[in-house]
């Protein structure tokens, strides 16, 4: 039976709802969107759209931060710039500080690794490219007495599933690893659920690794199921901007580097919400290798775009909740819900901003039964928004 439908609102409160979505969305640059549409093999719709922009950042440095030698003051450092201090990024991002003293041991680890925000910066271009002026620079540098290293975690938790893409390159010194990867920790390594995009800089200039972690069994061996060593189309490096895309979907989770298919891993995929992490690291271990004295490496980005959906509190849980905000997600399941069907691949003109697909508006308020799915969608965008600080 068919006791609410948004036709029944007033068309008045309908009108403040629509205002409401798109002054408050800006930032996601989809505010005419019900949904996003991404495109392959492995296509999805998506409830919720987010543009990070590093590329034209104003008061961008041409200097990087000086390193900083000491260990304690490498952990306490400030942030590099006010961008850091922002709203617009302390609302969805996290730089860390933890270092790997407790975890060495256990996880093969030589050189004593400590995570700096003075390691994370807004670079300025020394390029004359007209797109970009500047980007987002993770720097991992080898001290003395250890490594300095740099992550940014997602303040957002409760990602499941997602197509997350960043345009990227990486340079510099062997011995380190750049990650782009969704992240669910556990205690046990065996139970950590993470999908990665790895680059190591001791590698082949033209291969990535994608895996569905854990890559070792509890036994230590290598499941090789779990990871592909993928070429980047036409041999390029990775050393120039490239586009990977990371889409974790129910039962596969796919990798495609310049909008071509590289890697498909239905073995081991996350299942439960988690987070994003992007980071530079080394750690003297077999993974990375060790870095030369006072050598560098940088991961650099110039924008990501992650369109996805969520799963139960927006900081997560290392425990499926299924009484929490999942059974909503259940409850959502099969409704038509999508009004205005944006693209984020096909017919895209701008990097960012999604393109209108469909408007089955009219289409919807006919559809029999179906009432209550697509007034889920509004109040969900709104709380979306509310997560990310725009009410
Ligand atoms: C979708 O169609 C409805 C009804 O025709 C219209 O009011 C609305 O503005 C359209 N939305 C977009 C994003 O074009
Ligand atoms: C998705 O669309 C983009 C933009 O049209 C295109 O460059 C890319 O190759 C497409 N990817 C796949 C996997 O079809
Ligand atoms: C650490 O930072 C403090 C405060 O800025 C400074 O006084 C001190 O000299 C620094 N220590 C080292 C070893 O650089
Ligand atoms: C490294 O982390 C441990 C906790 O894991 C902390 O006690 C220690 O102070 C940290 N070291 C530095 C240099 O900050
Ligand atoms: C420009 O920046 C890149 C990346 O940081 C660096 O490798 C290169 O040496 C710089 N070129 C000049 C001329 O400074
Ligand atoms: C990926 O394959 C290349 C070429 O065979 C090899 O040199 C490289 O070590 C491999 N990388 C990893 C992480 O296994
Ligand atoms: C890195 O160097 C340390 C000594 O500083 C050594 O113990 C370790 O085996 C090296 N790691 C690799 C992967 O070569
Ligand atoms: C995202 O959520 C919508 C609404 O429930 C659903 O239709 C869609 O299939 C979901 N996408 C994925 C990849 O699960
Ligand atoms: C994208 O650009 C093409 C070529 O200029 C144009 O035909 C098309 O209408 C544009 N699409 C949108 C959505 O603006």
């Amino acid at each position: 039976m068919r006791t609410t439908s948004l036709m029944a609102l007033p068309s008045s409160v309908l009108a403040g709802i629509f205002l409401f979505a798109l002054t408050s969305a800006q930032k996601d640059n989809g505010n005419e969107c019900s949904c996003f549409l991404t495109n392959g093999s492995s296509s999805g719709y998506f409830s919720y759209h987010r543009f990070h922009d590093f590329r034209n950042v104003a008061g961008a440095s041409a200097t990087p931060p000086t390193v900083i030698s000491n260990e304690n003051n490498a952990t306490e450092a400030f942030a590099t710039s006010d961008f850091f201090l922002s709203d617009a990024w302390q609302n969805d991002w996290q730089i860390q500080n933890w270092n790997n003293s407790d975890s060495m041991s256990a996880s093969g680890a030589t050189v004593l690794m400590i995570n700096s925000a003075n390691n994370i910066y807004i670079e300025q271009s020394n390029n004359t490219a007209p797109d970009y002026t500047s980007y987002l620079t993770f720097r991992t540098s080898r001290l003395p007495g250890f490594q300095s290293a740099a992550e940014v975690d997602s303040n957002e938790k409760n990602f499941q599933y997602l197509s997350a893409r960043f345009l990227a390159r990486v340079i510099g010194a062997p011995g380190a690893c750049a990650g782009m990867f969704t992240y669910l920790p556990n205690d046990n390594p065996q139970l950590v659920q993470e999908s990665d995009i790895e680059i190591l800089t001791a590698g082949p200039r033209d291969m990535v690794q994608y895996t569905n972690q854990p890559s070792n069994d509890k036994n230590g061996n290598a499941q090789p199921q779990a990871t592909v060593n993928g070429t980047n189309p036409g041999g390029r490096d990775w050393t120039l901007w490239n586009t990977y895309r990371l889409d974790w979907m129910p039962k596969m989770t796919s990798w495609y580097v310049n909008g071509e298919s590289v890697a498909n891993i239905a073995f081991q995929v996350p299942r439960d919400p988690s987070g994003l992490i992007m980071n530079m690291w080394s750690d003297g271990g077999v993974w990375t290798g060790n870095m030369s004295l006072y050598d560098e490496a940088y991961l650099q980005i110039q924008w990501i775009e992650v369109v996805y959906n969520t799963s139960g509190p927006f900081a997560g849980t290392s425990k499926r909740d299924e009484h929490g905000a999942g059974g909503l997600l259940e409850k959502r399941k099969g409704t038509p819900g999508c009004m205005a069907v944006c693209s984020v691949d096909a017919d895209v003109n701008v990097t960012g901003t999604p393109v209108l697909l469909y408007n089955n508006t009219g289409v919807a308020l006919t559809w029999r039964g179906e009432g209550t799915g697509w007034l889920a969608w509004i109040p969900l965008v709104l709380a979306g928004s509310a997560l990310f600080g725009y009410l």
